[in-house]
């Protein structure tokens, strides 16, 4: 969407500061000895106070409330029996609608023992986050996201998984401009516009480039052994820094 009034903006604004809630209150209880289902009952409980409605639910009978990845899984993992271990690396993705606005977000996160490279792999990736937001100016390229993400993760070493993209969001939780690569792709001529509204989300991985389904037809996975990262805001394109509408 873009934004054209005031009402607009607050409207954004409270639907990003619920799933801002959400997603700060499920890292700060995520325990090892946990199951992701009760780690997502937390998220369902803080959506539902505030009238709130999940969105991958909604959209796409997503069969949870938030989605939440563990190691080699990268994204839209379905919250479950599966057990945080110590030492493992936990992505939550939390998107919902609230009165008939969408915004999304997400952070990877590591419940201890963390490793060095654990930690350097989620720096990276906020930084890529970052160096994305930094270059995302009305006027100014859409491509200038991807070419960001690429080059800070080949700076820090890591790399960007290819298939997972940002994109418009505000009336639905995917809307144009869709497909946000994140890697510089010198064709896409599309610009941002003030007051467009889209989420920036860099998928950075320890070796894996893609993203493959896994059986349960909704987890994307990397090769077994490696470990992936995800930051993620929804962000209101203006002239200078864009808004970050995720924030608590
Ligand atoms: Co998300
Ligand atoms: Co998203």
């Amino acid at each position: 969407m873009t934004i054209e009034s005031d009402q607009d903006l607050q409207g954004l604004r409270s639907a990003g500061r619920v799933v801002a809630l959400a997603l700060a209150t499920m890292r700060s209880s995520a325990r090892a000895g946990m199951t992701t289902a009760e780690l997502d009952a937390i998220g369902e409980n803080i959506l539902r106070a505030h009238g709130a409605r999940s969105a991958p639910r909604v959209t796409y009978g997503f069969p949870g409330t938030t989605c939440i990845s563990i190691n080699e899984e990268v994204a839209h993992g379905v919250p479950g029996e599966r057990v945080i271990q110590p030492g493992d690396m936990v992505n939550v993705d939390v998107s919902a609608e609230l009165n008939g606005y969408f915004a999304d977000t997400g952070a990877s996160f590591i419940v201890p023992p963390s490793t060095p490279e654990k930690e350097r792999l989620c720096r990276s990736t906020q930084m890529a986050l970052e160096h994305a937001m930094e270059h995302a100016v009305a006027g100014g390229p859409l491509n200038a996201i991807g070419k960001a993400i690429e080059a800070t993760a080949k700076r820090q070493g890591f790399r960007v998984i290819r298939n997972l993209g940002s994109h418009g969001v505000g009336r639905a939780l995917h809307e144009e401009p869709s497909c946000i690569l994140p890697y510089y792709e010198p064709r896409d001529r599309r610009r941002l516009h003030e007051g467009m509204v889209i989420t920036i989300e860099p998928f950075l991985s320890t070796r894996a480039r893609h993203a493959t389904e896994a059986d349960d037809g909704w987890t994307l996975k990397g090769p077994p052994g490696t470990f992936a990262a995800q930051y993620e805001h929804t962000l209101v394109i203006t002239r200078g820094k864009p808004l970050v509408m995720t924030a608590l």
